[in-house]
């Protein structure tokens, strides 16, 4: 049987760092409001010019070195990404190009903030089914491209990054390697799409629009849908919810974070944050999290991980993993 192991991770945070009190001459808000309602303190915003695709690339970089294989060597590479450079050629061929990777194929999925735990799916069954030994995984986003400025309850929240996590078969010496992703667990229903939405694009007004979300009501649904995610991929993984060494959940706020944690009986120790610096990064804040993680060293070969994550569509998901 072959598994999806990881092989290496990396990331990239544009170098802007804007604190909350930025926010606090433009805009009928605190630091102290922005901290206590989501956790999040500061937040990377790209260049003007940088695109996602350039983040995608730093990312990509990285995480080749980490693991030490060439870019030439990868089958496939999937971006999640809710910002594109344009509206096509996808941001994966972009990023192809950047890294010097001149075979294989490249595409993009999109599932807003469940992204990447969307393409991490996508990249295992690649894998399981051999169609691919190395598979790159990348959340990139520069949401601050389609932010309101004049919103205050929505701009306080994103920020831009990129990471980036490489993949590679590993076939068990028996039936099965007990490393790697063990289950994954996708849902969306598209009811809900008035939640959290752009209210532009090609087929609308011809704009990028700009990021609209009910807050409170996205809230509510990730509360109960990100807990019931993690125990379904847990359930499929036959692993016990005690069993979890880490949850890697999506970087929205430190409140829904916290909550899921309680559900799932974890302790905030077991928890990687990456929300007070790096706010909202949609498909990027997962992955981003794991290489900010990797290079503290917190993970150790052998325990397990569960990734989940909710966004617009609504779409939400988890992938529960072997380190
Ligand atoms: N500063 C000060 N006051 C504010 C601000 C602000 N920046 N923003 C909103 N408020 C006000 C509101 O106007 C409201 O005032 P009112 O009571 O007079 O009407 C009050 O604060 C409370 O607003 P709520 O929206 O009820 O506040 P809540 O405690 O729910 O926190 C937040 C808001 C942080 C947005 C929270 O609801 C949240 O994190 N929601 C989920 C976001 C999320 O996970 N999104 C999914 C992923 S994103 C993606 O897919 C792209």
């Amino acid at each position: 049987m072959r598994r999806a192991v990881v092989r290496g991770t990396g990331h990239y945070l544009p170098e802007r760092v804007v604190e909350n009190s930025y926010f606090e001459g433009k805009l009928d808000t605190t630091d102290e409001w922005i901290r206590s309602r989501s956790g999040i303190e500061r937040r990377h915003f790209a260049a003007e010019g940088q695109k996602t695709s350039d983040l995608g690339i730093a990312a990509c970089n990285a995480a080749l070195e980490k693991a030490g294989i060439a870019a030439d060597r990868v089958d496939a590479l999937i971006v999640a990404t809710s910002t594109p450079d344009l509206t096509f050629p996808s941001v994966a061929t972009m990023i192809q190009a950047g890294i010097g990777m001149t075979r294989g194929f490249a595409f993009d999925v999109q599932a807003v903030c469940a992204g990447f735990v969307f393409a991490m799916s996508t990249a295992d069954a690649l894998i399981r089914s051999g169609q691919a030994d190395r598979v790159l995984v990348v959340g990139a986003e520069t949401f601050s491209r389609i932010m309101d400025w004049t919103d205050r309850s929505t701009c306080v929240l994103f920020g831009d990054g990129a990471g980036a996590v490489l993949l590679e078969v590993e076939e068990g010496a028996g039936e099965v390697s007990d490393r790697g992703i063990l289950a994954t667990d996708l849902n969306s229903d598209g009811n809900f799409r008035d939640l959290l939405y752009v209210d532009g694009g090609v087929g609308s007004t011809g704009t990028s629009g700009h990021l609209r979300m009910q807050g409170n009501l996205v809230f509510r649904h990730a509360v109960e849908k990100l807990a019931n995610t993690a125990h379904r991929a847990l359930d499929k993984a036959g692993i016990a919810a005690e069993a979890v060494d880490w949850l890697v959940p999506h970087q929205a706020n430190l409140r829904i974070i916290e909550s899921t944690a309680k559900r799932m009986h974890l302790p905030m120790e077991k928890v990687v944050l990456t929300v007070a610096d790096h706010g909202n990064t949609s498909a990027a804040s997962i992955p981003l999290a794991l290489s900010v993680a990797d290079r503290r060293a917190q993970f150790t070969p052998g325990q397990v991980l569960v990734l989940e994550a909710i966004g617009g569509g609504l779409a939400w998901g988890s992938v529960v993993l072997r380190w």
